[in-house]
């Protein structure tokens, strides 16, 4: 069964730069199903960033309609959308901006401090985290111990391991070699399959692509193309 988690409608962002408005999107019209693997490609400029944030309930289009998990991301309160953010949407970005006086284990722990759970609870849920990208050896090593791609594995723990519906990765690999970008990959596919959470990117990388199932290019702020790669699981 198809379930539609985000809905966009006729999504249109303006910025004000100096006395005038740059349109950053354009009209926008888009739906996501649960589960899905899907990736927004186009040139540095071309909206893919400003998307992805009104996604994340982190900004609200000028004109109509994001609708995330059913709700509608400019007609939410301060506090609603923060509880989206808190447990529904999990982020991952090109710099890992992971805390560098707590362990990887406290980095991880932080993204629940906000929900309701024991410490103990915390513990579980953090260690089965770590365990999801490979890292429970690393838990009590600060970041600068560890090497850019294993800080990205403990972003990627950061932002699962409070099971979001949605997670948002921008530019994820920009700052790792080949190697550690397909062993990033693989780990959201592999979580993608097991918690059919939604993924959505952004990549300017050709190694990112491979993996989509599903690929929307931006151009100038408008759908170009909406490529299906493979075609959508039974569900
Ligand atoms: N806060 C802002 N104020 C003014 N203009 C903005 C703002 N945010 C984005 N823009 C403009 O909107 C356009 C789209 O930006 P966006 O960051 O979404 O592009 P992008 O596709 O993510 O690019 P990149 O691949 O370089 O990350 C750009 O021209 C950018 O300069
Ligand atoms: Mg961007």
């Amino acid at each position: 069964m198809k379930n539609t988690i985000i809905n966009l409608k006729n999504i249109t962002k303006r910025f004000k730069v100096g006395d005038g408005e740059f349109t950053a999107l354009n009209n926008i019209n888009l739906n996501f199903q649960k589960g899905e693997f899907a990736g927004f490609v186009g040139p540095s400029g071309s909206g893919k960033t400003t998307l992805l944030n009104i996604i994340g309930s982190l900004d609200s289009p000028s004109e109509g309609q994001a609708l995330v998990m059913g709700k509608d991301v400019a007609k939410l309160s301060h506090r609603e959308s923060a509880d989206l953010r808190n447990y529904h949407i999990g982020f991952i970005f090109q710099v890992y901006n992971l805390l560098p006086v707590y362990t990887v284990y406290e980095n991880v722990e932080f993204a629940l401090l906000l929900q309701n759970h024991t410490k103990a609870e915390r513990h579980k849920m953090v260690m089965e985290a770590l365990d999801w990208v490979g890292l429970t050896d690393l838990a009590d090593k600060k970041p600068d111990r560890i090497s850019g791609g294993e800080g990205q594995r403990v972003a990627i723990a950061r932002a699962m391991v409070k099971r979001p519906e949605i997670l948002i990765a921008d530019e994820p690999t920009a700052n790792l070699d080949a190697e550690n970008a397909h062993i990033i990959l693989k780990m959201m596919k592999r979580l993608n399959d097991e918690l059919n959470t939604t993924f959505l990117f952004s990549t300017h990388d050709e190694k990112v692509m491979q993996y989509m199932e599903r690929i929307v290019h931006l151009r100038d702020g408008e759908v170009e193309k909406d490529s299906i790669i493979v075609a959508e699981k039974d569900k």
